[in-house]
C-alpha cells in the first residue's frame, strides 16, 4: 500500500543560498514550504565562500555584471531585490560586515552567520527543512508535483529547482537541476566551468616556474577586460583577473595580459635616459616581482644595457608587455570552478517570477539557471534576488 503524500504549498529542492531565501520568503507569506537537500548541512557553499567570510553581495551590482544567453533576463529580479535589501537583512540580524574592495561586502566574523540568518528567516516562516535526502523520483500529476525520497513522499502544486550547478562536485554539487529541467521539457544552455583557473600548454612552461607570483594586470579576452591581480600557478594562470576573464573565454581563444596597466607611455625610454647602464631585467624589476621580471626579460630577449637598445626597440617591448598573448589550452574544470556558466535556459522562464512558461508551478532559481555573475558577491546577489522573486509568488 502506498503512503499518502505529505501536502505542502511548495517544495524547494536545494537548501543553498537561493533555496533558503526562497523558502524563507514563501514561508513568511504563510505558505507551507518543504525544503529538501541531499547534503547533511544547508548552505555548504555559503560556508566556504569568501575564505569563510562570505562575500555576500556587491554594492555595484548591475545586470551588466552577469553572463547569460539573454542578458536582459536578470534585470527584473535584480531590480526588485537589490544589495541594499540584503544588507538591511544582515543588519537586522546584527551581523557586522565590511567592504573589502570593489564594492565586495564580507562578514567581519564568519559565513556561518549568513547561514544562521537564513535558517532563522526560514524558521520564522515555519519552513520544514529535510536534509540528507536522496531524491528518488519527481513527477507531475493531478496538478501536483510528487517528490519521492527514501523517507517520504511529498506533494505540492509548486516545485522550485534550486540545486545549483555542477561546480565543485566533491561538495555535493550535481547536474540534477538540468536532468529535472529536461524531464519537464526545458532547454539547457551548455554548462561550462566559470570563475576558474586557466591552464597553459607545455610551451609556456617558463611561466610555471613563477608559481605563486602575482601581478596587478588587465586581462583581456575579446572585448572584455578586467583590471585585477593575476596569479601564476604551476598549471597556468589564476587570480581574480583570470577567474573573471575565464567566464568569457572559450576554447581556442587567446587572452592578452597587460602587465603595465599603470605605466605611462614611453616608460622604458624614460628609464633608459635615467639609468642607461642597467639591463632590461633590472628595469623590469623596478615594476614587477623579481621572478616575473626575470622570466619576462628572458622572453623579450633584449640583451645588454638599455643604453644599447634603440628607443624603438624599447617601445616595442612596452607594447609587448601591454598585450602579452597567452593561449590557454583549457581550464581546471568543474573541480575548481567557483560557478557554472550556462544552465537552465532563461527562454523558458518568466523573468519576473522564475516560473517555467510551459509548466505552471515549476520554478528554477539561483545558479541552476543560465545567469552567471562576476567574481565579487554577484553570484550570491543573484541567488538572493532570484530566490526572492520566486518566493514572493509561490
Ligand atoms: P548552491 O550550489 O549553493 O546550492 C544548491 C544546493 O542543492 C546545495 O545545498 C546542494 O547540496 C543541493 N543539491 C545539489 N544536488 C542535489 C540533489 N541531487 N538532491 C538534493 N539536493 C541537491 N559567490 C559569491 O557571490 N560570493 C562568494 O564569496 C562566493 N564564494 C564562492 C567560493 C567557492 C569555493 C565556491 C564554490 C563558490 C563561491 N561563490 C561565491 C558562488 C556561490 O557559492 C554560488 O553562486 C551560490 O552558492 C549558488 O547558490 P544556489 O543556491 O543556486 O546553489
Amino acid at each position: 500500500m502506498t503512503r499518502p503524500p505529505h501536502i505542502y504549498d511548495a517544495i524547494i529542492l536545494g537548501a543553498g543560498g537561493a533555496g533558503l531565501m526562497c523558502a524563507a520568503v514563501a514561508g513568511q507569506r504563510g505558505r507551507r514550504v518543504l525544503l529538501i537537500d541531499h547534503a547533511d548541512q544547508p548552505g555548504k557553499k555559503i560556508l566556504i565562500s569568501g575564505g569563510g567570510r562570505c562575500n555576500f553581495t556587491n554594492l555595484h551590482t548591475t545586470p551588466s555584471c552577469y553572463l547569460s544567453a539573454n542578458p536582459h533576463f536578470a534585470k527584473s529580479a535584480l531590480g526588485r531585490y537589490q544589495p541594499q535589501e540584503f544588507i538591511a537583512l544582515v543588519n537586522r540580524h546584527g551581523i557586522a560586515w565590511h567592504e573589502k574592495t570593489l564594492g565586495q561586502l564580507f562578514c567581519d566574523g564568519s559565513a556561518k552567520q549568513i547561514v544562521a540568518m537564513l535558517l532563522d528567516e526560514c524558521a520564522k516562516g515555519d519552513v520544514t527543512l529535510r536534509l540528507s535526502q536522496t531524491i528518488r523520483d519527481v513527477r507531475h500529476a493531478d496538478g501536483h508535483f510528487h517528490i519521492k525520497t527514501d523517507e517520504q513522499i511529498a506533494a505540492a502544486p509548486a516545485l522550485v529547482i534550486a540545486t545549483g550547478g555542477p561546480s565543485i562536485p566533491k561538495m555535493g554539487a550535481t547536474g540534477f537541476a538540468y536532468d529535472l529541467a529536461r524531464q519537464f521539457g526545458l532547454k539547457i544552455v551548455q554548462p561550462k566551468p566559470a570563475l576558474v583557473p586557466l591552464t597553459l600548454p607545455a610551451e609556456e612552461k617558463l611561466f610555471s616556474t613563477l608559481s605563486g607570483v602575482s601581478a596587478d594586470v588587465v586581462a583581456r579576452c575579446g572585448k572584455t577586460a578586467f583590471r585585477e591581480a593575476c596569479l601564476f600557478t604551476h598549471k597556468g594562470l589564476s587570480g581574480p583577473a583570470i577567474l573573471q576573464i575565464s567566464s568569457y573565454w572559450t576554447h581556442g581563444q587567446p587572452i592578452a595580459i597587460n602587465f603595465l596597466p599603470e605605466s605611462p607611455a614611453d616608460w622604458l625610454v624614460t628609464f633608459k635616459r635615467q639609468k642607461p647602464r642597467v639591463s632590461l631585467r633590472t628595469a623590469l624589476s623596478s615594476v614587477f616581482p623579481d621572478r616575473l621580471a626575470a622570466v619576462l626579460a628572458d622572453r623579450l630577449a633584449l640583451p645588454g644595457e638599455l643604453a644599447n637598445c634603440t628607443d624603438r626597440a624599447l617601445r616595442g617591448v612596452e607594447q609587448q608587455l601591454a598585450a602579452w598573448p597567452f593561449q590557454p589550452n583549457g581550464t581546471e574544470g568543474f573541480a575548481k570552478a567557483e560557478v557554472t556558466a550556462g544552465g537552465i535556459s532563461t527562454a523558458a522562464l518568466s523573468s519576473r517570477t522564475m516560473e517555467a512558461k510551459v509548466v505552471p508551478g515549476l520554478y528554477a532559481i539561483g545558479e541552476a539557471v543560465d545567469v552567471t555573475g562576476w567574481l565579487g558577491g554577484y553570484n550570491f546577489q543573484w541567488a538572493w534576488a532570484s530566490g526572492y522573486a520566486a518566493g514572493e509568488v509561490l
